[in-house]
């Protein structure tokens, strides 16, 4: 038995079995019942959301024996035609191979004549916005005097190349994408009917990766039944789809956060073992990162469940990991030892922690605290507030970083002073796409000035083995005190 697409398997044949449209379907029904049937119907929105199947299933409700019906009976002959593409007066025309005038001038003499044996004559035109103008414009004499009996139906994924002329006369639907809820319950329902034992989270990734489209989700199940037969985890999925579920992903930050070296190599040795892509790995891993940062920056998270782990991570502790990842993802794609690269893109993010320590006790001593949310510094003019608000939208990364600083601008010149060399350098290396916003936004060539301020603080009576910073660095790096001078 050859194996049949789900997608083709599982297309709705009745107006009940299609899932998410329930206005659409609700005003085609009650048109029908009310017998205003209109002579030109558009269906748009995006890929695989039911767009032909609707109009197919339009097609036998109105020419069906028992019609026109609310639903089809899916039994007369011209239901069964229908289905199968056969019936002489429903003609599919794929619009992108059907682009021509000379084929539209063809279609209007068949229009004159009366159907060969239904009730109306219908022509579903998919992929409308691939006619030609010429084409549309023979088609719109038709639309504005419609001979009786026929019927068009246009399906489009862009409604906006449909020429305004046309979208005044046709009856338009706009499709919407389908929840992850809706996806999840469909998805559920095959897996019953093909005697598939999935695992809800398994499912929940396979909706997400529809992205609202029947279609995408139902091949996308296709490839993972073809990789793991009958029975389905959320692993399975992970590694047909080379990324992981999001605890995995949570499991991997909580230990670069936590500077836990053996814990990132035992959990890296996991995913070798379940056969993971590591390049898909790792830009998997920075796409939760960012996620999880645009959630923290007040957006909204993107990955499921990523506001609860996020909470979990300061703003500006996620920055520096994403910071710290993007500086290997390069190194990463060219690495001919993935795995490898990988590990030590991990490893060396993961030496963070003690660098946070180091850090704070800086910004103890110097006696300002390092913001967690990004803030203005103090000394910001509205001028510079104006360069500042571009940067939050063109490079919202950057900004973070400037939030740690004091920003002042004078003449030609904007400085930055940072507590933090992390922040600084971040900046520094940003330099000249910060150079390119001020020439747009003063009209005139800027410099960028990054400083850090180097201040030791240390009290004069604190004893030098007291100083904060020397502890920290003693504490997580090591090493002890030889010898002591002080500069003047
Ligand atoms: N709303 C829906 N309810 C149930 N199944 C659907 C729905 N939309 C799409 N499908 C599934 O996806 C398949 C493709 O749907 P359809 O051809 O109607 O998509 P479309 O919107 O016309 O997409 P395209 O823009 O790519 O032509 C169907 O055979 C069916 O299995
Ligand atoms: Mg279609
Ligand atoms: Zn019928």
């Amino acid at each position: 038995m050859s194996y049949q697409a789900l997608a083709r398997k599982y297309r709705p044949q009745r107006f009940s079995d299609i899932i998410g449209q329930e206005t659409v379907v609700r005003t085609l029904q009650n048109a029908i019942e009310q017998n205003r049937i209109h002579h030109a119907y558009l269906f748009s929105g995006v890929r695989g959301i039911g767009k032909t199947t609707l109009a197919r299933i339009l097609a036998k409700a109105l020419n069906c024996v028992k019609g026109p019906a609310t639903e089809p009976d899916n039994e007369c002959t011209i239901c069964r035609e229908i289905t199968e593409g056969i019936d002489l007066d429903v003609r599919e025309i794929d619009a992108a191979t059907y682009t021509g005038v000379d084929s539209i001038r063809e279609l209007r003499d068949i229009t004159q004549f009366q159907p060969a044996r239904d009730r109306f004559r219908i022509f579903i035109i998919d992929e409308a916005h691939m006619l030609s103008a010429p084409a549309w414009n023979a088609l719109l004499k038709l639309i504005e005097e419609p001979p009786p009996h026929v019927i068009f139906m246009f399906a489009t994924t862009e409604m906006q190349k449909v020429p305004a002329t046309i979208l005044s006369r046709v009856q338009k639907f706009v499709l919407r994408k389908i929840t992850i809820d809706e996806l999840v319950g469909r998805l559920r329902q095959i897996c019953q009917s093909e005697k598939i034992e999935a695992d809800d989270e398994a499912l929940e990734i396979v909706a997400r990766r529809g992205e609202g489209s029947v279609r995408d989700a139902l091949s996308i199940l296709d490839q993972i039944i073809a990789f793991s037969g009958r029975s389905i985890t959320a692993a399975d999925v992970a590694t047909v789809l080379g990324l992981s579920d999001t605890n995995f992903f949570a499991h991997l930050l909580t230990l670069v956060s936590e500077g836990d070296h053996a814990g990132i190599i035992e959990a890296l040795n996991e995913a070798a073992e379940s056969g993971r892509d590591f390049k898909l790995l790792f830009r998997d891993l920075l796409n939760f990162v960012r996620s999880m940062l645009l959630f923290s920056a007040g957006g909204k998270g993107d990955v499921f469940g990523s506001d609860e782990i996020a909470k979990k991570f300061s703003y500006s502790e996620l920055l520096r990991i994403a910071n710290l990842l993007m500086r290997d993802d390069d190194v990463v794609n060219r690495a001919e030892h993935q795995r490898m690269a990988v590990e030590i893109a991990l490893l060396k993010a993961a030496t963070f922690p003690r660098l946070r320590e180091i850090e704070k006790a800086m910004s103890v001593g110097a006696g300002s605290s390092a913001g967690t949310q990004p803030a203005r510094g103090p000394a910001a003019t509205s001028d510079l507030e104006t360069f500042l608000d571009r940067v939050r939208k063109a490079r919202p990364a950057i900004a973070g970083y400037l939030g740690n600083a004091k920003s002042t601008k004078k003449d030609n010149v904007i400085s930055f002073i940072f507590n933090d060399t992390y922040s600084a350098d971040a900046v520094t290396d940003a330099h000249e796409a910060l150079e390119k916003i001020a020439r747009e936004v003063y009209g005139a060539p800027t410099s960028i000035v990054v400083q850090t301020e180097a201040k030791t603080a240390t009290k004069e009576e604190t004893p030098l083995r007291e100083d904060p910073i020397l502890k920290a660095f003693q504490k997580h790096l090591g090493g002890e005190v030889v010898e002591s001078r002080r500069s003047k």
